[in-house]
């Protein structure tokens, strides 16, 4: 069988490789993909005489191309094909595909009507507000602020439109840059703004084919860009960003003082499975949450779920421990699929065979006890032509010539996230190594091996992926 995985990065690069690992799968199209699609035997970058795919928005070229090679089978791994309608156009053109239709988007793509959904179907989210108006919005963080509260703009803002807010004097500074200065567009009209929570993270993932819904593995994603404690490193993002000197002493002020943070990314690594989460938190995550979602989604909303729902869960210690959804997600996770799906132990294309043919239920979804620790290496701070620039998530150089992927890959798997034939990186997050090991330690000390071998001008990765930290 011939398959098709839409997507750019690591995670559609780590899809494709759990695809070609099944006997029947003869070739995996990864469309646009990127020079590291072929690093895996059967996959190769999608083409149409001769031409690459532009984009993952490109949708109708990629149903032309699945229409011209016939491919048997498409998953898609972003969120912005899935909201533009991908599943439709393909379904409609006769192609089986694993990914929710537009209106099944809707989940992740409104963060005010998801949260309004969530409350009136009962299952435990943060203490919250939706607004349209930022003045309405202020006051009531004046009112609510204790400790620290979350601002989240409504729409797709590429992961960079939630503000986790430790002092009152940002949170009414997120309002303004989302509502305002609107800096996400038409995706800030509406904000929701939230109690912020303090426990246990975990990115979880279902798999559903409508009717039924199966746990399909989870893990702890790691999304602060810098270590903890890596003023050094934080000083050099800094005074590239903000064209100013700084002392490394003002830096750990700075910082101490809440005044300047630990930027969020989309992922800087992740480690599967979670390390806190046993069967009983699952169970109680899949009974409490998954469920109820797909259930009421169908009876309430009148919209099937088909394909990978990743709710973002804080287990928060209560009276007993209460899994808050944070926000819901439509598709796998990037950097998380990374960490995953090299643990999954049943045949993939099986897997979503079943869940396009509704049988769902007479398929077992089995995961390996090995853990996998993620570790993305970045395209950091670096004095170029255009002057010193800060490094992902802010501005950064590109076309820099990477070393060491052959070395590295006899250690560890390698899932390419912007990186173009030769090899040059191609953007912010480049590429994401994975050790395997039958323990934690031993799958960080692989990914950690690894990763040493690999050089680019620039090159950042954090030194703390799967320990206890942020
Ligand atoms: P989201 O895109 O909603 O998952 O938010 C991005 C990140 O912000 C999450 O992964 C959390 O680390 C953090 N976050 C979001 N909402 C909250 C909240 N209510 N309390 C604490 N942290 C939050
Ligand atoms: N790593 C976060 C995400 O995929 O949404």
């Amino acid at each position: 069988m011939k398959v098709l995985v839409v997507d750019a990065g690591g995670r559609g690069n780590a899809i494709a490789h759990a695809f070609s690992k099944s006997e029947k799968v003869v070739e995996v199209y990864v469309a646009p993909g990127n020079a590291g699609s072929e690093f895996f035997p059967k996959c190769k970058i999608a083409e149409i005489d001769g031409k690459k795919i532009q984009s993952i928005r490109a949708v109708e070229e990629i149903v032309n191309f699945a229409k011209k090679k016939e491919v048997d089978l498409a998953f898609i791994g972003p969120e912005e094909p899935l909201s533009l309608g991908i599943v439709d156009r393909l379904e409609e053109e006769g192609i089986p595909t694993l990914g929710p239709k537009k209106e099944a988007t809707i989940l992740e793509a409104s963060k005010c009507w998801t949260k309004d959904f969530l409350a009136s179907i009962g299952v435990p989210i943060p203490k919250y507000k939706n607004f349209e108006d930022a003045e309405e919005a202020k006051e009531y963080i004046k009112e609510e602020f204790k400790d620290g509260i979350v601002v989240k703009a409504d729409g797709l803002a590429a992961g960079k439109g939630v503000y986790v807010c430790g002092s009152l004097e940002e949170a009414l500074k997120a309002v303004d840059e989302i509502m305002v200065q609107k800096k996400f567009g038409d995706a800030g009209k509406r904000i929701v703004v939230e109690e912020r929570l303090r426990g246990i993270e975990v990115a979880f993932t279902a798999i559903s084919d409508g009717k039924c819904v199966k746990p399909f593995g989870h893990l702890r994603d790691y999304k602060r860009a810098f270590d903890p404690e890596d003023f050094d490193a934080m000083r050099d993002y800094y005074m590239a960003l903000n064209k100013k000197f700084y002392t490394r002493v003002e830096i750990e002020k700075l910082f101490k003082e809440g005044k300047l943070l630990n930027p969020n990314t989309g992922g800087m690594g992740a480690v599967s499975p979670h390390p806190y989460v046993d069967k009983e938190i699952e169970e109680k995550i899949m009974k409490e949450v998954v469920e109820p979602v797909i259930k009421k989604f169908k009876e309430i909303e009148g919209k099937k779920f088909v394909g990978i729902l990743y709710p973002v869960i804080m287990l928060v210690k209560e009276e007993e421990i209460v899994p808050k959804v944070l926000e819901i997600n439509v598709r796998e996770c990037d950097p998380g699929a990374q960490a995953k799906l090299p643990r999954l132990e049943s045949d993939l294309l099986e897997l979503s065979l079943a869940v396009i043919n509704r049988e769902l239920e007479d398929v077992d979804v089995k995961f390996s006890s090995k853990y996998c620790v993620a570790v993305c290496a970045v395209s950091g701070a670096l004095r170029g032509r255009e002057g010193l620039k800060p490094g992902y998530p802010a501005d950064h150089y590109t076309n820099q010539p990477i070393s060491g992927i052959d070395e590295a890959a006899k250690d560890a798997l390698i899932y390419a996230n912007g990186i173009a034939k030769g090899y040059a990186t191609t953007g912010g997050r480049v590429l994401t190594v994975v050790g395997e090991g039958k323990n934690l330690e031993e799958a960080r000390k692989r990914a950690y091996f690894a990763i040493s071998k690999i050089d680019f001008p620039g090159i950042r990765y954090r030194k703390t992926i799967g320990m206890d930290v942020e």
